[in-house]
């Protein structure tokens, strides 16, 4: 039976990095609630949803009255009486009260937070959790990519490669993968210590260390992974986000004081991903490098997965774009980027469609909102990225993780995409 939203609230609250986002709380006929925060990105693509800030004198510009507002007006004007089960009814309704499709009139941050809000209603008015909505009984929980070192936008650009993550390849258990990475975090807290003083954490929670290059950084991790008595490459493997667009310029890649061209560039990774047991290989060139992309891909072969998240965002039509042209092996998933959940997962649908793999992810601007816990187990993506294994709106997700697997009784990590890790493991 129809259960019909009764109201849609919005409220400005805090995220990781101190700044105000939006929540969304719905309500229907028959009392059921959910609610949603939005994150917030801070190496954004150019062709993501717009987060809609109000640029006034508060906080730089960055609040979101206005968005707030929207939400408790406009938009709950126009999904009032709707059924709340109709997902994809309500997202074309939010689709509909913008002209722009970048959603820069009523705000990709407005329609996300008021889009989960409508799962986790749907959700609760049958009594069940998200995930379940999308799937009653998943096979697998993603397998966990988990930040350990940030850098590039993340943190004052102190590496060019924004993010080093491993990920747990023999554990076959989320609450194992997740006690090898913590074995993994604290012994590299050991080695970083013992070259001296620690600089800092990054937005993601990860250290920010003090590394003289990618390389530099990928061996600590090194040590960190032998340390804890685990095997690279067999044991843990190596992912990085690149996120290239962030110094790329006419011409070519800014490292250092030199420009790169994009042969040279990708060539460097691709000599990175040989030597190192890279297994996932994020945003290797700009989000318009097609060439570069494709190069990546038939550079490093079938040991490392490469993932499309600035050049994708989460768009079905250049996820399908990217497969035609060899451009990516995977896509990374936000919800944001596209701005609502049936837009989101029409993408999860075109990357499955061309034998891509999935990754659902967090932004590096987080809270405690769990609800990409839900996407990645609902929608079966093979690996799910929230960050580090420290600070409350990461391990939120990962603790969410934990609880779905018990109440499924316990299932396996989803398998390892590609032939990643079995050419890892040779490393
Ligand atoms: P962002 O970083 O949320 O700042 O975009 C995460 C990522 O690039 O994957
Ligand atoms: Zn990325």
């Amino acid at each position: 039976m129809a259960d019909a939203i009764r109201s849609v609230t919005g409220r400005r609250v805090w995220d990781s990095r101190g700044l105000p986002t939006v929540e969304a709380e719905i309500t229907t006929a028959s009392g059921a609630r959910g609610r949603a925060i939005a994150p917030s990105g801070a190496s954004t693509g150019r062709r993501e949803a717009i987060e809609l800030r109000d640029g006034t004198s508060v906080l730089a510009g960055k609040d979101v009255a206005h968005a707030v507002e929207i939400v408790g007006t406009h938009i709950a004007a126009a999904l009032a009486g709707l059924d709340v089960a109709d997902q994809v009814g309500v997202d074309g309704v939010l689709d509909s009260l913008d002209d722009d499709p970048q959603r820069g009139t009523i705000g990709g941050n407005s329609t996300t937070a008021v889009s989960l809000a409508v799962l986790h209603a749907a959700a609760a008015s049958r009594g069940i959790p998200a995930w379940r909505l999308l799937d009653p009984e998943p096979a697998f929980i993603p397998r966990p990519q988990i930040q350990i070192l940030g850098g590039g936008a993340h943190a004052a650009h102190r590496t060019t490669v924004q993010d080093f993550m491993v990920m747990p390849l023999s554990a076959t258990s989320i609450g194992d993968g997740l006690l090898h990475v913590a074995e993994v975090y604290q012994a590299v807290g050991s080695v970083l210590a013992a070259r001296g003083p620690r600089r800092g954490v990054a937005d993601e929670g990860g250290y920010w260390p003090e590394v003289s290059g990618t390389e530099d950084a990928l061996d600590v991790i090194i040590a960190g992974i032998e340390a804890a008595g685990f095997v690279p490459g067999l044991d843990i493997g190596i992912s990085l986000d690149v996120a290239a667009s962030q110094f790329h310029e006419a011409g070519g890649y800014r490292i250092g004081d030199r420009i790169l061209p994009t042969e040279e560039w990708i060539d460097e990774l691709v000599r990175i991903c040989a030597n190192y047991p890279i297994v996932t290989l994020e945003d290797p060139a700009d989000e318009d490098d097609a060439a570069g992309m494709r190069r990546a891909v038939s550079g490093v072969g079938a040991k490392t997965v490469v993932v499309g998240d600035d050049y994708l965002v989460t768009s079905a039509d250049r996820i399908r774009r990217a497969a035609a042209e060899g451009a990516v092996t995977a896509v990374l998933i936000k919800v944001n980027q596209v701005g609502t959940v049936t837009g989101a997962a029409n993408a999860v649908r075109a990357a499955r469609e061309n034998d891509l793999g999935v990754i659902v992810s967090a932004r590096s601007g987080e809270s405690e909102d769990t609800s990409v816990a839900h996407l990645a187990t609902g929608w079966g993506a093979d690996i799910v990225k929230v960050g580090s294994i420290t600070r409350g709106e990461r391990t939120a997700k990962w603790n969410e993780l934990i609880r779905i697997d018990e109440e499924l009784g316990g299932v396996s990590l989803a398998p390892l995409v590609a032939s990643a890790v079995t050419s890892a493991s040779i490393v």
